[in-house]
């Protein structure tokens, strides 16, 4: 730390060179059920990390734990250097960290655009440009619409919102190939052209290491191995040998 900085201005430093998000030695659960256990994980600005595992790993708890709503017992969750540790879900949201979980949360009986009122900030991004399929449909209510759909209007809600990090929950649950190549590309265009985060979960491997910068594996609530998703590719029979356990 540069000494000739002292109060705001070396916080302010210290914040820069932090990651956007920093997960160390994270422990959490649901009452006495322990879920997470030392987990170390983090995401830089414009960088799309993928979290991987079997089923019951964990990943959601993690997620959700990044956004206020699953306990944290030890450890820390810091976003631009800064605990997120007792914030309220909705404060945590307001700093930047928005959340898409697995069921996209849409309200059937409101329209396009009653969704993206809700949420949109000043100087947002303009959603329908980059979703053209849900401009055609911006008074059509959720409920009525395809799940690719959805899942349009689920991750324009969350960029409306300005936020620095996503968070993205199976994002290709239940979707045609054809959509979830479309999504995985916004995300990737936005993740570079906005400098936004990402931290996706997602069963499909090979197709979320063919997006990701870098990857986790995750496995009985402990992250087992991690690295570029170059590498954990190259070593993928390995690892699904060793963490997974379907060799
Ligand atoms: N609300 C809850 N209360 C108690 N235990 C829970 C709760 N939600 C999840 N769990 C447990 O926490 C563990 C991790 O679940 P989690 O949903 O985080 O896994 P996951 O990796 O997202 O799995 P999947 O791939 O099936 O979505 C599981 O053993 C699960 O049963
Ligand atoms: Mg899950």
């Amino acid at each position: 730390m540069n000494a000739l900085l002292h109060g705001d201005a070396a916080a302010d430093a210290a914040a820069e060179d932090a990651p956007l998000l920093r997960l160390s030695g994270v422990n959490a659960g649901y009452g006495d059920v322990k879920v997470l256990r030392d987990v170390d994980l983090e995401v830089a600005r414009g960088e799309i990390v993928t979290l991987l595992g079997p089923n019951g790993a964990g990943k959601t708890t993690l997620l959700l734990a990044c956004s206020g709503f699953v306990n944290v017992t030890s450890g820390d969750i810091a976003f631009h250097g800064q605990s997120l540790i007792g914030t309220v879900p909705h404060a945590i949201a307001r700093r930047g960290v928005a959340h898409i979980p697995e069921d996209r949360s849409l309200w059937p009986t409101l329209t396009v655009d009653e969704h993206l009122r809700l949420t949109a900030k000043p100087g947002a991004l303009d959603v329908y440009d980059l979703f053209p399929e849900i401009a055609r449909m911006r008074h059509k209510r959720a409920g009525l619409m395809s799940g690719g759909e959805q899942q349009m209007l689920a991750m324009a809600r969350a960029l409306v919102s300005n936020p620095e990090i996503l968070l993205v929950d199976e994002m290709s649950m239940g979707l045609a190939p054809v959509i979830v190549e479309r999504l995985f590309g916004t995300l990737e265009e936005i993740a570079a052209s906005q400098g936004i985060g990402v931290l996706l979960v997602e069963q499909h491997v090979h197709l979320a290491l063919r997006h990701a910068t870098r990857g986790y594996v995750l496995a009985g609530g402990r992250i087992r191995t991690s690295g570029t998703a170059a590498e954990l590719n190259a070593r993928w029979s390995e690892v699904r040998a060793s963490y997974l356990g379907t060799s």
